[in-house]
């Protein structure tokens, strides 16, 4: 059995005081799901250790929204997953579209991140998907293959619990477009196939697929009725607490 997974990207929202307000709010909404639900927050990295002395000990884990993959070195302006385990957290999200678009990563940029992460014991949201135009071209399918088998061929995974692929149709984010929850499943079925082709049944049937773009209290409920949905990666509506509290709860 795959347990849900819920996380809130903050992006790049919230100063310390903004953050742990929210974390406190946060903490005391969703302290009676954590036992179905795996919930994950996601602050910016200016607020990763303030976020995480609020929720030690509530079984609320920390995210952070990017890393590098050396341990430490003349990488200025980076951060690495020697530093994050430090913090406390337990994911990093790897690939998010906005770094693809805006700062140029690449597909073995982000594989190269998510290995790193691993291999420090830190679990990896990796997001995958498709442009607009790429789905009108029909090449949705081909788009999200490619990003998946970069991540995880010939990937040492130990614990596929510690592996979360993060489909998130980049028309879909931030846009209130969201793809129909069929259609999110079917493409979610797709990731795990191709994870299975690279990495074999029995941890492709472990690894979590989450849904994100644009998820709202009033659409969490379809997406998590899907078979091969685990969760949702929840940007705009997890700044807020009743909503993001109230997805959790879906
Ligand atoms: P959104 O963002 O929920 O604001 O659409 C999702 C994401 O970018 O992870």
């Amino acid at each position: 059995m795959r347990k849900p997974i819920i996380a809130g990207n903050w992006k790049m929202h919230k100063t310390v005081p903004e953050a742990v307000r929210l974390a406190k709010q946060l903490k005391v909404l969703v302290s009676d799901e954590l036992k179905g639900v795996e919930v994950v927050l996601c602050p910016p990295f200016t607020a990763l250790y303030a976020v995480a002395e609020v929720i030690k000990g509530s079984g609320i884990q920390l995210g952070a929204q990017d890393v590098f993959w050396a341990d430490e070195g003349a990488y200025t302006g980076e951060i690495s997953p020697v530093m994050l385990k430090d913090l406390g957290c337990h994911y990093v999200i790897v690939g998010h579209s906005e770094r693809r678009a805006y700062f140029h990563e690449t597909d073995e940029d982000v594989r190269r991140k998510a290995e790193a992460a691993l291999a420090k014991g830190i679990g990896v949201i990796a997001c995958v998907g498709e442009t607009l135009d790429q789905r009108r071209r029909g090449e949705t399918e081909a788009v999200v293959r490619r990003e998946v088998r970069a991540i995880v061929e010939g990937l040492e995974l130990n614990d596929p619990g510690q592996l979360v692929i993060a489909y998130e149709p980049i028309w879909a984010i931030g846009t209130g477009e969201t793809a129909t929850s069929g259609e999110a499943n079917r493409v979610a079925g797709l990731i795990r196939e191709e994870i299975a082709r690279w990495l074999g049944g029995e941890a492709a049937a472990r690894v979590r697929i989450q849904y994100g773009g644009s998820v709202k209290p009033e659409n969490i409920g379809g997406f998590m009725q899907e078979p091969e949905i685990d969760g949702a990666l929840v940007g705009g509506a997890s700044l807020d607490a009743s909503s993001f509290a109230q997805i959790v709860k879906f």
